[in-house]
C-alpha cells in the first residue's frame, strides 16, 4: 500500500534516528496521562530500532502551545511513561527541541538509547514549515523517520519539511494504518457501509463525497443529520443546523441517489428539552422536532434500521458519534452502533476521534478490526487525500 522506504529498508545501527510520533495524549489536571493508547500504538517502530541499535531521538507535539514554550503542553508526562514502557533501556528527556539541553544529551547517547525532544511546537516555525528550522532538526539525527500517523496530514516542519533534509522512511504504524484504511477502501469486501457522525455537515463534506463512489450503504448520524433533514423540508426545533450547508446536503442527497448509493439517514431522535444529561426527553420522528427542543441522539427505529445495515455488512467504516454521548442519556445510539460492529462478522474500521474514544470507554476496543490513531488525518484519508507527511518520504 505504501510506496515508500520504511525502518526496515535501512541500516540504522549506530546511527542517529530523528523519530516523529504522535504524541498528542489527553492529561488530567494533574497532568497525567489519562489514555496512552496513541504512546502504546508507537512502541513496535521504537522497539525495532532499539533493537536495531539506533540511537533513538523521539520529537512529537502535545496540544497547540502557539509557538512558545509552555509547561502546560511540556511532553514530560510523554517521556516518562516512555521510561515505564522500555524497562531496561535509558530514556532521557531534553528540556528543549534543537537547543544546548537536546545537542548536549544526543551528544552523550550510546547504541539503543532514547532521548525524547521537548514539544516541538514551542518553536512558532514547527506549524510554518520554516526549512531553516527543519534543517536544525535534520541536524541533529542521519536518519528521519515518520510514524506520526496522526500528524501526516500536517505539512510541517518536523512531519514534512525535515524529510527534506535526510534520508527519510516510514515506521510500522504509518504502514499499517495505510494498509488497512486505503486497502478497505480501494478493495472494499463488499457490502461496504460507512457510517459518519458528528456535528458538522462541513467537516464530513469531502469524506462524503468521496465515499459515495466507494459504498454500498452511507449511513450518516450524530449532529449533522438534522441538516439532512431540514434540507428535505423537515422541523427540527433547536437541533444543531449547520445553515451554510444545507444545499450541500441535498446535493449530496441526490448524487447519493445517481450513484445508486443506499443513503440511510436517522428517522427518528431522542429529544431534549436543554442541552443537559437530565433534561426531559422523547423520541420524535426526526422531521417533526418540537419548537425548543433539541435532537440529541439517534432513536431506537433509526438504531433498528442501522444494526439491519451493519448485519449484511462485509466492511464497515464508522467516524463520528450518532449523538451527545458525553452524556449518558444520549449515549444509546452511539452504543448501539458500537455493540453492532463489535458483533458483526465484518472488517470493522474506527476512524479515531471521538468515535474511537466511545468504543474504547463502552468497552469494544478489542472486538474492532483497526482503530485509527488519526483524527484529522484519517478524515483527510477517507476524503481521498495526499497526507503531507508521507508524500515526502523517499520512494521505494
Ligand atoms: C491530532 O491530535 O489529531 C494531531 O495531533 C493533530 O493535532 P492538530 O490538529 O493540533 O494539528
Amino acid at each position: 500500500m505504501l510506496n515508500k522506504k520504511t525502518v526496515t529498508d535501512i541500516d540504522v545501527a549506530s546511527r542517529r534516528v530523528l523519530v516523529r510520533l504522535e504524541l498528542n495524549v489527553p492529561l488530567d489536571e494533574n497532568r497525567n496521562i489519562t489514555d496512552d493508547k496513541r504512546i502504546q500504538t508507537t512502541l513496535p517502530t521504537v522497539r525495532y530500532l532499539i533493537e536495531h541499535r539506533a540511537r533513538v531521538i523521539i520529537c512529537g507535539h502535545m496540544g497547540r502551545p502557539k509557538g512558545k514554550a509552555d509547561p502546560a503542553f511540556s511532553l514530560a508526562p510523554v517521556a516518562k511513561r516512555f521510561a515505564e514502557l522500555l524497562p531496561g533501556v535509558s530514556v532521557a528527556f531534553a528540556t528543549d527541541v534543537i537547543g544546548e539541553n537536546a545537542r548536549a544529551a544526543i551528544a552523550a547517547m550510546q547504541d539503543g538509547d532514547v532521548v525524547i525532544l521537548e514539544n516541538v511546537r514551542f518553536h512558532k516555525e514547527e506549524t510554518a514549515n520554516d526549512p531553516a528550522f527543519a534543517r536544525k532538526l535534520a541536524a541533529l539525527a542521519d536518519i528521519y523517520v515518520n510514524d506520526a500517523f496522526g500528524s501526516s496530514h500536517r505539512a510541517h516542519a518536523s512531519t514534512e519539511g525535515v524529510a527534506h533534509f535526510l534520508p527519510a522512511v516510514a515506521g510500522f504504524l504509518v504502514g499499517k494504518e495505510l494498509d488497512v484504511m486505503v486497502g478497505a477502501i480501494s478493495r472494499p469486501k463488499r457490502p461496504f457501509v460507512a457510517i459518519l457522525g458528528g456535528a458538522k455537515v462541513e467537516d464530513k463534506i469531502g469524506v462524503i463525497v468521496n465515499l459515495l463512489n466507494k459504498v454500498d450503504t452511507l449511513i450518516i448520524g450524530g449532529g449533522m443529520a438534522y441538516t439532512f433533514a431540514k434540507a428535505q423540508g423537515g422541523s427540527i426545533g433547536n437541533s444543531l443546523l449547520d445553515e451554510s450547508h444545507v444545499e450541500a446536503a441535498l446535493d449530496m442527497l441526490n448524487q447519493a441517489k445517481q450513484k445508486g448509493v443506499n443513503f440511510l439517514l436517522p428517522v427518528d431522535a431522542v429529544a431534549a428539552d436543554a442541552f443537559s444529561n437530565d433534561a426531559n426527553r422523547r423520541t420524535v420522528d426526526i422531521m417533526s422536532i418540537p419548537d425548543g427542543w433539541i435532537g440529541m441522539d439517534i432513536g431506537p427505529k433509526s438504531i433498528e434500521i442501522f444494526k439491519a445495515a451493519v448485519a449484511d455488512a462485509q466492511t464497515v467504516i464508522w467516524n463520528g458519534p450518532m449523538g451527545v454521548f458525553e452524556f449518558k442519556n444520549f449515549a444509546e445510539g452511539t452504543r448501539a452502533v458500537a455493540e453492532a460492529l463489535a458483533g458483526s462478522g465484518a472488517v470493522t474500521i474506527i476512524g479515531g476521534g471521538d468515535s474511537a474514544s466511545a468504543v474504547r470507554q463502552m468497552g469494544y476496543a478489542d472486538k474492532m478490526t483497526h482503530i485509527s490513531t488519526g483524527g484529522g488525518a484519517t478524515l483527510e484519508l477517507l476524503e481521498g487525500r495526499e497526507l503531507p507527511g508521507l508524500t515526502a518520504l523517499d520512494d521505494k
